[in-house]
């Protein structure tokens, strides 16, 4: 794995650059991201490019032995662009313009902005392209940053109308699968149709959910367009793109299709304090990061590019985002490289290189300060890169377990949730935290991935289950674990004829007859004989079938369901009964679970285990029974990281 950082040689003067390249170097950085911002230096004025700075800081930092990572710089297109065609600004939800002053001021499916993002994209690829010093390509940044995938411009609307046409062909059909009938919602034409925003309350989730579906397809194009250009004029040099932490507003599967190398933006201090987290794990892990976070993301971003992936803006100190900012614990951003490395990253990039004293992030951290001197990352990277060097190589190996996540079941909960605390990536996020409490490693695979060879698989919800993934499931003969709401809508987001779970019943003979959801705060009781108590909360569903429950509640109501190497969860489980779901599905696959104390997760690669200690307080791996290690020490301080060969 390479270490890197994403620079701006345009936020510095000139003289400052060789010294910054010759000290990146030296802290073991061998690449280096530039330009996703840079538009207004690169084209001052319309069709005047001004190459002569960009050439220099290439030749610059390629001097200096590293490598150049160019982005397209479309996040930021510049003022005199923006006044040229005002059109192109996003509309918001509200009916309201998203004006110039920050960044992402643009509308994915304005006809001249799209051109306008060829144009520039060409003129760099043509310029660069066979430059021996880039050796790979960052589409724009961060796509759908500052909840900008949805637009309800009028370029939207027109290519949402043909996006539909393209789908449903007549304009009954659109009315049919819909159900328009409804509140009188049906339209004569295609051309009536508009986004499904401004209504006097809510619209139908089957507008919303082609909606999604459209917009989504939107970010794929926007990005395809950028990627042919750059295969076409920088010919093997990978194309990436950063992606976000929990973040489901488009497909991501379906944008790394055109990448060669998935990435993503790792700031687990900013993610524990923004999401879901409760207050006694924002306490516990406020300068570490929830365990789980980093892990999740890898694994996820993994299976969106087969399997290249890379951290392209790693946190390095307080970022300036969230509502308040901690600083990490002396070791975590080394840990945080480290476990990027241990889940097979092919570069750990940090955000960024010194801290800007002006604009929008000055609270930012980088690794340096601005005076210039280092902050306290800058002798994290260094210590990790001589852990990467100490380690070499390592092979990722497929994991055993797969847990399928689906940025289409993210939709279909967001649209109708019925319970505002069902929040699919939260249950996908506490299935996979549950499989790596046990010492598990996983693989988040998409629903159209291969899922042959993994001793267990995971569906945490699938309300859109089609034949084809029914069928996929069928196939296997390890344990699946199905969860709620799966196979309770049809691709047009009705109740099946039959209803839930729909076409998995042939997997699990059973049928839903009722669900409810529970407010906050409220949980029902069961007890397993051997295993002790447990709680459902959130969501629970009545169910109908043959089969006697594997777990009930007290009062009897059946809440998993078993057929064969198949299990219905029929509410959202706790902790406590998701760890006994997952030892039983380990004692029927031969998977083995290795209980971890609190706070601590590990990852094996095809040569050697990983040890990373998230708590703020020591612990003693010697249970492990591992030996002696090759890095770090058998009991573990804080935020550190202990490192084994495999026998
Ligand atoms: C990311 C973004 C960067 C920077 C960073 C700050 O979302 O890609 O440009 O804003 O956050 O943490």
């Amino acid at each position: 794995m390479k270490l890197g950082c994403c620079y701006f040689p345009e936020h510095w003067p000139e003289e400052m650059w060789a010294d910054d390249a010759r000290h990146m170097a030296e802290i073991g950085l061998s690449m280096v991201r530039i330009g996703e911002f840079a538009w207004s230096r690169i084209e001052p004025e319309p069709g005047r490019f001004d190459w002569g700075w960009l050439d220099r800081a290439i030749g610059t930092l390629h001097g200096a032995g590293l490598t150049v990572m160019l982005c397209t710089p479309t996040a930021t297109p510049p003022k005199w662009l923006f006044d040229q065609m005002p059109d192109m600004a996003a509309i918001d939800e509200q009916g309201r313009p998203r004006g110039f002053g920050s960044r992402r001021h643009y509308c994915f499916s304005h006809a001249g902005y799209r051109e306008q993002s060829r144009r520039i994209t060409l003129a760099l690829a043509e310029r660069y392209g066979a430059h021996p010093a880039i050796t790979a390509w960052q589409t724009d940044n961060e796509y759908g940053c500052h909840d900008t995938v949805l637009s309800f411009s009028d370029a939207a609307a027109a290519r949402f109308r043909e996006w539909l046409e393209a789908r449903y062909g007549d304009i009954g059909a659109l009315n049919t699968a819909w159900g328009n009938v409804f509140w009188s919602m049906e339209y004569r034409s295609f051309g009536e149709v508009d986004p499904p925003h401004l209504t006097v309350t809510e619209a139908n989730p089957a507008h919303w959910l082609d909606y999604r579906r459209f917009a989504s397809d939107e970010v794929a194009s926007f990005n395809r367009e950028q990627t042919a250009i750059l295969r076409q004029h920088s010919p093997g040099r990978d194309i990436t793109h950063n992606f976000m932490g929990f973040f489901t507003e488009f497909d991501h599967h379906d944008v790394g299709r055109d990448l060669d190398v998935a990435t993503w933006d790792s700031y687990p201090l900013g993610f524990l304090e923004q999401f879901w987290f409760s207050a006694e794990e924002k306490q516990a892990y406020l300068r570490q990061g929830h365990p789980d976070i980093a892990a999740f993301h890898h694994d996820l971003y993994r299976g969106c590019s087969n399997g290249r992936w890379g951290v392209m803006e790693q946190q390095p100190g307080p970022v300036n985002w969230a509502r308040f900012n901690p600083a990490p614990l002396p070791g975590m951003v080394a840990l945080w490289t480290l476990e990027a490395f241990a889940h097979g990253a092919e570069f750990t990039a940090y955000f960024r290189w010194r801290q800007a004293p002006f604009a929008q992030e000055q609270m930012h951290a980088g690794l340096l300060r601005p005076d210039n001197s280092e902050a306290e990352a800058a002798d994290e990277a260094r210590s990790a890169a001589e852990a990467i060097a100490m380690l070499g190589t390592q092979e990722a190996g497929k994991a055993p377990a797969a847990l399928i996540f689906s940025y289409e079941a993210a939709w279909v909960c967001g649209i109708q949730p019925q319970g505002r605390s069902f929040r699919y990536l939260e249950l996908a996020y506490e299935w996979y935290s549950a499989l790596r409490r046990q010492g598990v490693d996983v693989d988040i695979v998409g629903p159209d991935s291969d899922l042959r060879g993994y001793k267990a698989v995971l569906v945490p919800a699938m309300p859109i289950a089609t034949r084809i993934f029914a069928d996929k499931l069928a196939a296997l003969d390890c344990p699946v674990l199905i969860g709620p709401r799966s196979g309770s809508k049809t691709e047009c987001f009705c109740i099946p004829g039959d209803l839930a779970p729909g076409q998995l019943r042939e997997l699990i003979p059973l049928t839903v007859t009722r669900v409810e959801s529970l407010r906050d705060g409220v949980w029902e009781s069961g007890v397993s004989e051997k295993e002790g108590g447990w709680t459902i909360s959130r969501w629970r569903e009545d169910v109908s079938s043959e089969l006697t429950a594997e777990f009930a509640l007290n009062d009897g109501r059946g809440i998993v369901f078993a057929n064969g190497n198949y299990r219905y969860v029929a509410a959202w489980p706790d902790r406590s009964l998701l760890d006994l779901l997952i030892g039983r599905i380990a004692a029927e696959a031969d998977l083995k679970l290795t209980p971890l104390p609190e706070g601590l997760r590990i990852r094996r690669t095809g040569s050697h285990i990983f040890a990373f200690n998230y708590s703020a307080a020591a612990i003693d791996t010697a249970s492990l029974g591992l030996g002696a290690p090759v890095l770090g020490d058998a009991q573990m301080g804080p935020a550190s990281v202990t490192v084994w060969r495999k026998a």
